[in-house]
Formats: structure tokens, sequence, C-alpha cells
């Protein structure tokens, strides 16, 4: 520990986070509640008298990721029997009494509904040191609003809706995450004109389902309505949201799209397979003839528009033929990106006792041929942008290389540049691409 933090009595926290960016952004609401109780950030675990990790369970292979590192942290708790140890969010909801048991070196499990009383269950635990399981069955319609540090300063996430009332077969994010309850017009509103004045200019809309923002509020807002009143928001450059389900998508979100500034033309549709025998399986609730209209209609409304998805290979059942139906889809619409999952059989959701679960050697296999294609359409698509100019939100210097910078298209593509020294973290600017590949775009300033 560093000496002289050590001497004014700084205290520090350090967050690990797995899933996705709701999670990303629940950790930042986990940072400003801490903060209030005078803890810093760390980076280095050892530094830290509170360490928070923040779970995910929606696949198999996250959940055996992180009992590993809850594992781990029992070396840090005997060398400081007096630091907390959280275990929270998605598979704490899900598994509560069994961490909270099996891990004495545990001193919090706390629930997805539960994430703003961390202040109150943190200071109960100094006080007292015992442990302290807090999971709610279900969530108050909304919980209220807490601090949030954020780890970006030029791109902000913004929660619009909460939960999942759609219960696709194979998903068990519905039951960690209870039923959607959104956040008024206003108060996402307010939210963003605020981190226009604090210098943001990306914002990215969270819900698990976009479209169907709105529906559980007494006043008459839809997802248009709600973009349509953020693209009034100057200061703000771009916007994004994720996720949209294809089924809830319609003609009027994508002619807001169409007449809007800021709204960026990348569309995320999670398809998850190409056979409508699997997709009503899963009950996704569409077909993929109505998918493909719902693609061309977007790409006639929004020229230039990337699109990308979601597919699950594998799913119990799924036929040889089926999985070549699936491959054949994705040769039709032809995804600038398409993030590809095995199958993981989650307890508790319907597919899960489904006949016919498939052997990992079979998903393994489908999913390797599909990347191969999608690889190859990936980089077919990002090689017409060789020779362009495109515009792109600085974000700053890449993961591996401080002389290397990253950022963003208005399509989401990320592009990489020998640093010049006069770009800064939230400019835009101009970059001559001069070789693409399937995941990145490399050029120049200009
Ligand atoms: N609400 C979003 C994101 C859900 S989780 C949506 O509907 O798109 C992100 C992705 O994880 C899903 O799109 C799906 O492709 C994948 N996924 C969810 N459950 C899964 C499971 N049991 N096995 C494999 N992949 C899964
Ligand atoms: Fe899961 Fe389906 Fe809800 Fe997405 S829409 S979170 S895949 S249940
Ligand atoms: Fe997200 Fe994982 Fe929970 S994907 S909603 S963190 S189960």
């Amino acid at each position: 520990m560093n000496l002289d933090q050590q001497a004014n009595g700084q205290k520090f926290f350090h967050t690990i986070t797995f899933g996705c960016q709701m999670n990303l952004n629940d950790s930042e609401r986990l940072a400003g509640q801490l903060r209030t109780l005078g803890y810093e950030a760390s980076d280095e675990v050892e530094q830290a008298t509170v360490i928070l990790i923040n779970t995910c369970c929606v696949r198999e292979s996250a959940e055996k990721k992180i009992y590993g590192k809850i594992g781990e942290m029992k070396r840090l708790k005997l060398i400081n029997p007096n630091i907390i140890i959280g275990v929270v969010g998605c598979m704490a909801q899900k598994d509560k009494e069994k961490i909270f048991k099996k891990y004495p070196h545990i001193d919090l499990v706390m629930g997805t509904h539960n994430t703003h009383q961390l202040v109150e269950l943190i200071q109960k635990i100094e006080t007292s040191r015992e442990r302290v399981l807090a999971v709610w069955d279900q969530a108050e319609r909304l919980a209220p609003d807490v601090p949030t540090v954020r780890k970006s300063k030029i791109s902000a996430w913004v929660p619009i809706m909460y939960g999942c009332n759609n219960f696709c077969t194979y998903c068990i994010v519905p039951y960690v995450r209870g039923r959607e309850r959104s956040r008024t017009l206003e108060s996402i509103v307010a939210e963003i004109k605020q981190l226009g004045e604090d210098g943001f200019k990306e914002i990215t809309l969270l819900g698990q389902n976009v479209n169907s923002y709105g529906k559980d509020l007494e006043e008459n807002v839809d997802f248009a309505d709600l973009l349509q009143a953020v693209d009034q928001i100057e200061s703000i450059a771009r916007i994004r949201y994720m996720t949209s389900h294809p089924r809830d998508m319609n003609r009027k979100v994508i002619d807001t799209i169409k007449n809007s500034k800021r709204i960026c033309e990348h569309f995320h549709l999670p398809v998850q397979a190409g056979n409508n025998a699997i997709l009503e399986r899963m009950n996704r609730g569409y077909t993929t003839e109505y998918y493909l209209q719902l693609v061309a209609d977007i790409r006639a409304a929004v020229p230039g528009a990337s699109i990308t998805t979601d597919l699950i290979m594998g799913f119990p059942g799924e036929t040889e033929e089926q999985f070549l139906e699936t491959l054949e889809f994705i040769k039709h619409v032809r995804y600038d990106a398409a993030y590809t999952f095995l199958y993981s059989q989650r307890s508790g959701t319907p597919a899960a006792q489904y006949e016919g679960q498939l052997p990992l050697t079979t998903k393994k296999l489908r999913l390797n041929q599909l990347m191969d294609v999608q690889n190859e359409i990936s980089l077919e698509i990002n090689k017409q942008l060789e020779d362009t100019v495109v515009e792109v939100l600085v974000e700053g210097p890449s993961k591996n290389d401080e002389m290397t910078f990253m950022g963003r298209t208005r399509t989401n593509k990320i592009v990489l540049w020998e640093k010049k020294g006069v770009e800064k973290s939230g400019d835009l600017v101009n970059i001559q691409i001069d070789k693409a590949q399937t995941w990145v775009l490399k050029g120049r300033l200009l």
C-alpha cells in the first residue's frame, strides 16, 4: 500500500465486473455509492478494503470464471480479515444462499434489486462485522437514483429501462433482472443534458429490450418518442442504444433514426437463429421472413447503416439442416459483425428441459463454421471502406499501445491510427482508411 495514502487514511475499493453493459453501468453506480462513504477506486485489488465482484450468469462459462474469482479472494481475506468482499449482480441474484453458505470469506451477497442499498449494507458490515445476504426476489417499481462515477469521460451509459419480459426460452436474464421497469422520459432527458454539460459526447441508452420502452409507464411514450427527445440535446454528438428486439423494432423507430441528426446508423438486431422452427422454440416471436423484411426496410431507409447480430449455436434439437439454414441466412443478410455463442443450459429456463441437448463438440463445430463464414463477410464489407474517409469519435490510446489511438465510426466500427498528438479524447476527427480487417479498420488521421 502507498504509505502517503495510508497515512492520510484514504480508503480504497476495487470492482471486478463481468457481463453486459448494464453490469458495467451498475458498477459505476456501485462506485458512486462507495465514494459517498469516502472510498476511492483503486486498480490494485491488494490496496482495496472493499472488493466487489459484479457477476453475470448468462452462460455457464461466465459463471465458472466468476466462481474461480470468488475462490481466489480467500487469499486476500487471510492476509487481512478486515476487508469486505462482496458478490453482487446477476449470479448473486440467482445463487444467493448457495454463495453465502459455501464461501464464508464473502461478507456480502447482494442481488440486482438491492444495488441502491450498497451504502447502508456496507455501513452495517463495517460496524457489526456481520455477514449480510441482501437479495430481494422482486424489484420496487423503480429503484431510487444513486450517484454514478463513470469510467469514461466522453462516453456514458444511460439505462432507460430495467428488466425483461420476453422469456426467450434459453435465457436467464428475466429471472435475475425482474420485470420491465422504464424510467420516465423527463428523468432520462435531464440526465443526458447534464452529461452533455459535463462534456460527454456519446450516450448509449441501455435496456434488455429498448424497443418496449414506456409500455409500463402512465404517460403515453414509446422508444421512438424518447429517441426524438434525446436527439434534440445539442451538446451530445452521438446517440446509441442497445439492445433492440427485432420483434418490437418498428417503422416509427426506423423513421425517427432516419430523420435524426445524432442517432448513429448502427442496428444491433440479435436474430439468434436463422430457422423458423428454432426461433419458435426460442420464443422469439418473429420469423426469418419478418426479420429479412425488417433488414430490407432499414437498408432502404438508412443507407450505409451497419447491421450486427447475436447468434446461438446448438440450441436443443437443432439439426444439421437447421444449422445450415442459419448459415445460409447470415450469408443472405450479410451482417457487418456477429457475436456468436455456444448454447448454454441455464437451469430454471424452459430450454434446459428440452430434449435433444447437443454435445459440446457439435456446438463448437457449428460455431467455428459459422464464424468462418461471418468473418469472411465482415472482411468483405470492411474492405469497401478502404481508401475512404470516415468520421471517428476519438476514445484515446488503444489498450496495448500508447502510440496507437482508437475510436469508432458512427456505424460502430473500431478504427486504429498512429497518434499524431493533436487528437484528444472526445474529438470528432476524419480518418483515411488504409487497411480493413475483420474486426478493425486501420488508417491515418487527416
Ligand atoms: N437482451 C439482450 C441481450 C441478452 S444477453 C437481447 O435480447 O439481445 C446477450 C446474448 O447472449 C443474447 O442475445 C444471446 O445471443 C446470448 N445468450 C443468452 N442466453 C444464452 C444461453 N443460455 N446460451 C448461449 N447464449 C445465450
Ligand atoms: Fe434474454 Fe430474450 Fe430478454 Fe434478451 S429479450 S434478455 S435474450 S429473455
Ligand atoms: Fe447482463 Fe449477464 Fe446479467 S448479460 S443482465 S450481466 S446475466
